[in-house]
């Protein structure tokens, strides 16, 4: 028998500052690259966060997982990590990365899996994150 996987989706919400720039780049050509998000005095971006979790149904509990676990591990690993935070200054997960919102969905989603391993069948599915109105980023692993 094939085992029925459903999927399970939590959302979250924080606000951080960031830069997007090279150091090897002059200040106009990371405008020119990165544009506004290249400004040297930082800003910051209302992140919308959503975590797809995949596993099959718990035939005691009929859950995946229970949303509630899901969102304490995220608040607690990603959420509180990241609120009011500075991403390029005092994030540990993205040290040393680019503070892109394609980066951070790359770590979040390596953050998560790896919380999430001592869970039996569940896993990481679809990192989901918009930073503007208009603009979104996925990562499937
Ligand atoms: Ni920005």
């Amino acid at each position: 028998m094939t085992e029925k996987l459903v999927y399970i989706t939590r959302r979250e919400r924080f606000n951080a500052a960031h830069r997007l720039f090279r150091e090897d780049f002059s200040d106009e050509k990371n405008l020119e690259v990165f544009g506004k998000c290249s400004n040297p005095l930082w800003h910051g971006h209302n992140y919308t966060l959503l975590v797809t979790v995949k596993g099959p149904v718990d035939p005691e509990t009929g859950f995946v997982m229970n949303l509630k676990v899901l969102s304490s591990i995220i608040k607690e690993h990603v959420i509180d990590k990241l609120d009011h935070r500075n991403i390029n200054l005092e994030v540990d997960f993205m040290e040393g990365k680019l503070a892109s919102t394609e980066n951070l969905a790359i770590q979040i989603f390596e953050v998560l899996n790896k919380e999430l391993s001592s869970f039996n069948g569940i896993s990481v599915h679809c990192i989901k994150i918009q930073e503007t109105e208009n603009n979104f980023v996925e990562y499937f692993g």
